[in-house]
């Protein structure tokens, strides 16, 4: 991770491989959707690029019969479907011999028990070193079983050598008490430095991007205020519906699924201050100064939008509506499309709106940042030659086809002046032979490295909770979120909250 005990090289230096130390990880929620598609694919790709340590182990922990082949056939299924980087049975077989399984469920003693002698043999024959870290991918009403069997058994306590680490998945409660709650059960047990709480946006290559862009540039940064910047469009969207996951997301919604963390977590790395330096401490707290200065619309009626989607067609096919799709409740008022107008209370932002949106079976998947600019004070052009030409605007295209556009004014060939739109681009796929790394194998990687600064601390997760909360409550009130076409861009109150300020929202 660092100067690897060589005093020539720069401790800051990333260039050389980061390669994890010895050590094992225990899977909580080894059969839920999350392990199988993200994280025993992102293990696997780790392993197939040298990053993992010879004698790394997994072990599944759930309430399975299953034998150790058991358990291997699962993460060989997942990776085989899932995995990004090709199959080599050679790191396959390498990275099978130290995977485990200990069935049981959360309040059994007996299985932590066995959970404990799996982890100590470890020690002993694959020289995981007492490095153990614990993915609690389950959800959050059995955090608390977990920690406490953990703390019960001596999991957490490592009495030689060794670290010990937890992950937790969102969401991150429910409202701020939750939350609380949540980061006070972890707290008792887990030193701050060990809790890794992932936000998979921050660990994606796109969204760390944004640092580099913003800091490392000349051109951007001198323009990033109140004085050239118009407003920021920030969307989230999907064009999948919920599908078989109505346990998970109904009583959630769109706010409290990604606007929570995702969406906020890109206006806080768009808006912060340069930090001093990219380390945790630093890199958190630029976030947070900015996350707690945002201010809510004065208005919650009209400075936000709340959708759900309606049965109808969406690429050709026909699909049922939100209260259709199985294992919704009748009466169910969760919103699948959520708009907000922000803004943050600092010199830089004054008066500068930040609109986020997002929703799912929308009219295509994308997730983007639009840096809108001001119009330039005076066009010494005839009004007529300036018609077709918009706002400036640098779009940074978080997925798919990732990259950047700038969006600029420009003479339209031909013997008469007229200027119009046109885009410079930079894609990853043209400008670098490496494919991206999938954000998890980076956090899981950062996990075992110890390294924290693109894991969210407790009180970025309470800022974002004290933003939300009002707006969720003021929702709660209103009953039924109004209907939107299925295939399109959501709610007519969406396109309302831009147009009351004369603006529109962009149709990526
Ligand atoms: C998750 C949300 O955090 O992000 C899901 O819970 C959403 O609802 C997913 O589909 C999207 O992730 P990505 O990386 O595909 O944008």
């Amino acid at each position: 991770m660092t100067s690897l005990g060589n005093p020539l090289r720069d401790p800051q230096d990333r260039r050389l491989p980061r390669i994890a130390g010895p050590c094992a990880m225990v899977l909580f929620g080894v059969t839920g959707d999350l392990s199988r598609k993200k994280v025993m694919p992102a293990i696997y790709d780790l392993a197939n690029r040298g990053l993992l340590p010879p004698g790394f182990s997994l072990i599944g922990f759930a309430r399975r019969d299953w034998a150790d082949q058991d358990f291997a056939q699962i993460v060989h299924d997942s990776v085989r479907e899932h995995a990004r980087t090709e199959f080599r049975e050679e790191v396959w077989a390498q990275l099978a011999e130290g995977f485990r399984f200990v069935p049981g469920d959360f309040a059994d003693d007996t299985a932590f028990h066995n959970l404990r002698l799996t982890l100590e043999g470890l020690d002993l024959v694959r020289g995981t070193g007492g490095n153990h870290a614990f993915y609690l991918s389950i959800p959050p009403r059995f955090f608390g079983d977990v920690v406490q069997q953990l703390e019960e058994h001596e999991l957490v306590s490592t009495p030689g050598s060794g670290w010990r680490r937890v992950i937790v998945e969102k969401p991150f409660g429910h409202d701020l008490a939750s939350a609380r709650e949540l980061n006070d059960l972890l707290a008792r047990v887990f030193p701050p430095e060990s809790v890794f709480r992932i936000d998979h946006y921050l660990g994606k290559e796109t969204v760390q991007n944004i640092l580099a862009m913003r800091f490392a540039n000349e051109m951007f940064e001198p323009l990033w205020n109140s004085n050239y910047v118009d407003h920021v469009q920030i969307t989230m969207a999907e064009d999948i519906g919920i599908g078989g996951r109505a346990g998970y997301y109904d009583g959630i919604g769109a706010a409290r699924d990604v606007i929570q963390n995702h969406l906020l977590q890109l206006l806080a790395l768009i808006a912060m201050e340069e930090p001093t330096s990219f380390d945790a401490v630093n890199l958190r707290q630029e976030k947070l100064k900015v996350l707690a200065a945002v201010q809510l619309p004065a208005r919650l009626d009209t400075g936000t939008a709340r959708g759900r989607y309606a049965a109808g067609w969406a690429g050709g096919v026909e699909v049922p509506g939100y209260l259709q799709e199985e294992g919704i409740v009748p009466d169910s008022t969760t919103e699948t499309y959520a708009a907000i107008r922000l803004h943050i209370d600092n010199r830089r932002w004054a008066g500068v709106p930040f609109y986020l949106r997002a929703g799912t079976r929308l009219a295509r998947r994308v997730t983007e940042v639009a840096v809108v600019f001001k119009r330039a004070p005076h066009l010494p052009f005839a009004a007529s030659a300036t018609e077709e030409l918009t706002q400036n605007a640098l779009v940074i295209r978080v997925q798919p086809d990732e990259g950047m556009t700038l969006r600029f004014g420009s003479k339209v060939p031909g013997t008469a002046f007229e200027i119009r739109d046109v885009n410079m681009d930079f894609a990853y796929g043209g400008s670098f032979t490496e494919a991206s790394p999938e954000a998890y194998e980076r956090l899981i990687l950062d996990v075992l490295l110890g390294d924290p600064p693109l894991f969210p601390r407790h009180e970025e997760v309470e800022a974002s909770w004290r933003i939300l909360d009002p707006i969720l409550e003021s929702w709660a009130r209103k009953g039924a979120p109004e209907a939107y076409a299925s295939g399109g861009w959501g709610p007519a109150s969406s396109d309302a909250l831009l147009a009351r300020d004369g603006r529109t929202w962009r149709r990526p």
